[in-house]
């Protein structure tokens, strides 16, 4: 018999986690605050109590909105001998104190960070990161593959949440610009759909394949004065991209903080160099 599983929180991602466990044949048992939630997960048991489904099963997996409402829910229930995969968004710090309250409960912690959206739980793009206690991820790993392909991280448990939200940083920041390349477009009214097709995804696509560059930069800094693009022009041309948004009657807020970053790297004397000099300037506990 496959390994009972137990997913805490049936949201849109709770949901479709717990399909996912039961189209591999997991007997699975779910719990949500609200009752009656997902009808659709035939074949799940429905506990009564946060408690009830806990004790169901040797592997939790809780999906809940934020770190304190798993807190609030797990808040003295018997963890002895459970292994917690708290699949929550959480930051590192949460993830470590949560981890280090749970083990001290008796329990074995993974964290992890899903990087997909509930439509690819289950299919080939998604991934999930994992950290915290290895020995619980070696046992579980099968167990957890069904829901997306796992990847281990490492045994600090606040690394998954790391990764997971550097992911979504560079998301948000790539969404941003691609936002506020839109609303240009939008100013004078020229169609959305045709210039993100033919310009801005084949732009940005290209513009990705020059982040292994900057990362190589990072770890080894190339020689002064070999930047192809360096930043002394490019702080120069980006008054440009802020004037060019207010005269449009766009709203450059979200270029503005990359503008301050590019000209505090060339105040710092970085202006001969590349891209890789704005990670530099970004540490604030050099
Ligand atoms: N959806 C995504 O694209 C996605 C992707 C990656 C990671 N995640 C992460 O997955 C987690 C769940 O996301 P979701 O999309 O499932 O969110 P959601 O659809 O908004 O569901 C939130 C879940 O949290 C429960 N909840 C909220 N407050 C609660 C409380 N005070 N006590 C007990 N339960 C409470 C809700 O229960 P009720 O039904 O009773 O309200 C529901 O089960 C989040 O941490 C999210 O960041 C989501």
């Amino acid at each position: 018999m496959k390994t009972p599983v137990t997913v805490l929180g049936l949201g849109a991602m709770g949901t479709a986690l717990a399909q996912a466990f039961l189209a591999a044949g997991h007997p699975t048992t779910v719990w949500n605050r609200t009752p009656g939630r997902s009808p659709e997960l035939e074949g799940a048991v429905r506990a009564a109590t946060a408690a009830e489904a806990v004790a169901a099963s040797p592997l939790v997996v809780v999906c809940l909105l934020v770190d304190t409402t798993v807190r609030d829910t797990l808040d003295g229930i018997d963890l002895t001998g459970k292994v917690v995969a708290n699949l929550t968004n959480s930051t590192p710090d949460q993830a470590r104190a949560l981890s280090d309250e749970f083990v001290a409960r008796g329990a074995s912690y993974l964290d992890g960070g899903i990087m997909a959206v509930p439509a690819m739980i289950g299919g080939p793009a998604a991934f999930i990161f994992y950290s915290g206690d290895s020995a619980a991820y070696e046992r579980h790993q099968a167990d957890l593959a069904p829901l997306a392909r796992p990847v281990y991280v490492g045994k600090d448990a606040g690394l998954a949440a790391l990764y997971d939200i550097a992911l979504l940083s560079g998301m948000y920041g790539m969404f941003a610009g691609a936002q506020h390349a839109l609303a240009l477009m939008q100013s004078e009214e020229i169609p959305a759909v045709e210039f993100a097709e033919q310009f801005l995804i084949p732009w940005l696509t290209a513009m990705l394949g020059t982040v292994s560059g900057m990362a190589a930069d990072l770890d080894n800094p190339p020689a002064p004065g070999t930047a192809g693009s360096n930043l002394a022009m490019q702080a120069a041309a980006f008054d440009n991209l802020i004037d060019t948004a207010v005269a449009q009657g766009v709203d450059p807020s979200l270029l503005v903080p990359v503008g301050d970053v590019l000209n505090k790297a060339v105040a710092a004397g970085h202006g001969d160099e590349d891209l890789a000099a704005m990670i530099r300037v970004l540490k604030t506990n050099a």
